[in-house]
């Protein structure tokens, strides 16, 4: 039987004036809505208790299995206000199928997708005045951040019997700072992000936190990111720890790596995948070597690169290090027009500027 969610309101909500100043420069991630939603599970009642509630912290027993053995999954999404102040979101089915295959790999319970699809409806419908407008081109979105933890206090390792579902929101403009500037990459070779037979594949807090250190190095290195090998041959490029990764060819190829099973099969990837054909591109996802993307910079067959994700929406990227070397597939007059064309033609879509042929968005509110 479907969820159904009480609703008890905040009392001390956000001001108007308070609130329209955060919206104007909310950077990523850095300010919360007034409400979230939780839900339980356990494995003699399944899910229950859903609720909309004040924003807050949880309170959680020091020995909630999370903070110890990492049996935790999330996901991202963002939801987008319309020129008619209608809010959407963009194939929230992936996503939530997504959430589910992460469940199984976590050995987490599977929340079904109208639940899912629910509580976003149920957080979007409170916190409605924290969607921003998004005025000439910006790209303003209300993120939500849908999570499930293993909140069993047990110390034991086993999947735990007692699990927290919740929804956060968190208004949203560029994920980088430098907006659409082109960020440049360090090879990560000490560290993998995941291994074969891994969690790789699975949205999960752990391979983030693995690719801290990677990340760390390539800041160390001048880097904004780093882009991660596959852990067996550390040959193969794998992705970004929180982006897919795309390479343009001169000749219309658009190629990215395969799902190899330790990859995260992202919602952007795939639509890109799926968008560019009609853009006239070749589109392709095979393994490719990091030596190619060094060659095909060296010889000019590589017109761009670009990174991509629901928080970073596509974003070109310019230089790669590595230890002893660099190099760059720019010329003069590069303008990252393939990537630039990708990246309107889905916010189009998701703003509800472009005509949605494929069904992708998902009417919240
Ligand atoms: C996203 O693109 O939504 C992500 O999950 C990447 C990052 C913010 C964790």
């Amino acid at each position: 039987m479907a969820l159904q969610f009480t609703v008890s309101e905040s009392t001390g909500r956000v001001g108007d004036a308070e609130r329209a100043k955060i919206l104007a420069n909310p950077g990523f991630g850095n300010y919360f809505t007034d409400h979230m939603v939780t839900a339980t599970w356990s494995d003699a009642d399944g899910w229950h208790d859903a609720a909309v509630t004040p924003y807050g912290p949880i309170a959680l027993d020091p020995a909630a299995a999370v903070l110890h053995y990492a049996q935790e999954i999330f996901e991202g999404m963002k939801a987008y206000r319309h020129a008619d102040g209608t809010v959407w979101t963009f194939r929230p089915e992936a996503n939530a199928a997504r959430f589910a295959r992460s469940a199984h790999r976590l050995a987490l319970p599977v929340l079904p997708e109208d639940d899912f699809v629910q509580s976003l409806r149920e957080i979007v419908a409170i916190d409605k005045a924290w969607v921003p407008e998004a005025a000439d081109g910006a790209e303003t979105s209300l993120y939500l951040r849908p999570f499930m933890f293993a909140s069993e206090a047990f110390l034991g390792v086993r999947p735990a019997k007692k699990v927290t579902y919740c929804v956060i929101a968190s208004p949203a403009g560029a994920y980088f700072s430098g907006g659409v500037k082109p960020v440049s990459l360090w090879i990560s070779t000490d560290f993998a992000r995941a291994g074969e037979g891994g969690t790789g594949a699975a949205k999960c807090g752990g391979n983030y936190a693995s690719s801290l250190a990677g990340q760390l190095e390539g800041i160390d290195h001048d880097c904004d990111q780093a882009v991660f090998l596959d852990s067996s041959t550390h040959t193969y490029i794998e992705e970004l720890g929180g982006m897919n990764l795309f390479i343009v060819y001169r000749d219309g190829r658009i190629v990215t790596p395969e799902l190899t099973g330790s990859i995260l099969e992202g919602v952007t990837r795939s639509s890109i995948l799926e968008l560019a054909k009609e853009l006239g591109l070749s589109p392709e996802e095979r393994r490719i070597p990091i030596q190619e993307w060094k060659d095909g910079a060296e010889s000019g067959e590589i017109a761009e690169v670009f990174a991509c994700g629901t928080a970073a929406v596509v974003t070109p990227v310019g230089e790669l290090r590595w230890d002893g070397g660099s190099c760059d597939h720019r010329r003069d007059g590069h303008t990252d027009e393939i990537a630039l064309k990708i990246r309107s033609t889905l916010l189009d879509i998701q703003y509800g500027r472009a005509e949605d042929a494929r069904g992708w968005m998902t009417q919240l509110a």
